[in-house]
């Protein structure tokens, strides 16, 4: 699929609405981050295990959570990613993190990556937001064909939430070399 307006195609007014629907019940809400999600960044960053498995800046700051936020819209807008927070309903606090990024028109595929908050850990958050964001991803208006997964084999956690979320591993044709360190996980439009 031809994306023909990149800009309105993740354009966020009608993304909250929509992720809600996307059959995840109430466990988790997705949406922009804020100014005020700084300090909450800052922790999640200091995480070992996020600094393990994600793309950490250094200095991982609070100015430097800051700069991030304030450049939310604008890598939204120039499709390079787009990073929500996956809050709590009830009282809006950062529960993790789901992004997109890495759009591919061509191939209509783009790239998965999550975290989730060292204190929210182990009770289905990162699957919900992850399987939020692929239904959402796959359905109007992006109408992704494929969405990609990077796991590593030593990262036993999220190799669980992405099966849980109809992640499969790309089948590659026999003799070929991996082109990336870790194992692609897809999710393809369509399968369930
Ligand atoms: C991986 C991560 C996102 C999981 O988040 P989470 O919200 O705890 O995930 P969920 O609760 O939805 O599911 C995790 C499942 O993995 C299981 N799990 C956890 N550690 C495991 C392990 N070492 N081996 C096997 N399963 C494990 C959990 O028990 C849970 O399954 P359960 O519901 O049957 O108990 C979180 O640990 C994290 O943020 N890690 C650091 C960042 C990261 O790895 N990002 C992904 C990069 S690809």
């Amino acid at each position: 699929m031809v994306i023909d307006d990149p800009v309105r195609a993740i354009g966020l007014p009608g993304i909250d609405p929509e992720l809600s629907e996307a059959g995840v019940g109430r466990m988790v809400v997705l949406r922009p981050w804020r100014d005020g999600d700084a300090g909450d960044l800052v922790a999640a960053w200091a995480d070992p295990e996020i600094r393990r498995w994600t793309a950490v800046p250094e200095p991982a700051d609070l100015k430097a959570a800051r700069r991030w936020i304030a450049g939310w819209d604008e890598r939204r807008r120039r499709r390079l990613a787009l990073d929500l927070v996956a809050a709590d309903p009830a009282d809006d606090r950062v529960l993790g993190e789901v992004g997109l990024s890495s759009f591919d028109d061509d191939r209509s595929a783009a790239r998965i990556g999550w975290w989730t908050a060292p204190g929210e850990r182990g009770r289905g958050v990162a699957t919900a937001m992850v399987a939020a964001m692929t239904a959402w991803a796959h359905a109007r208006p992006l109408g992704l064909q494929a969405v990609v997964a990077e796991v590593d084999e030593a990262n036993p956690a999220s190799l669980v939430v992405a099966h849980r979320a109809g992640y499969r591993p790309l089948e590659r044709p026999s003799g070929t070399a991996r082109v990336t360190a870790a194992p692609l996980l897809v999710s393809w439009a369509g399968a369930s």
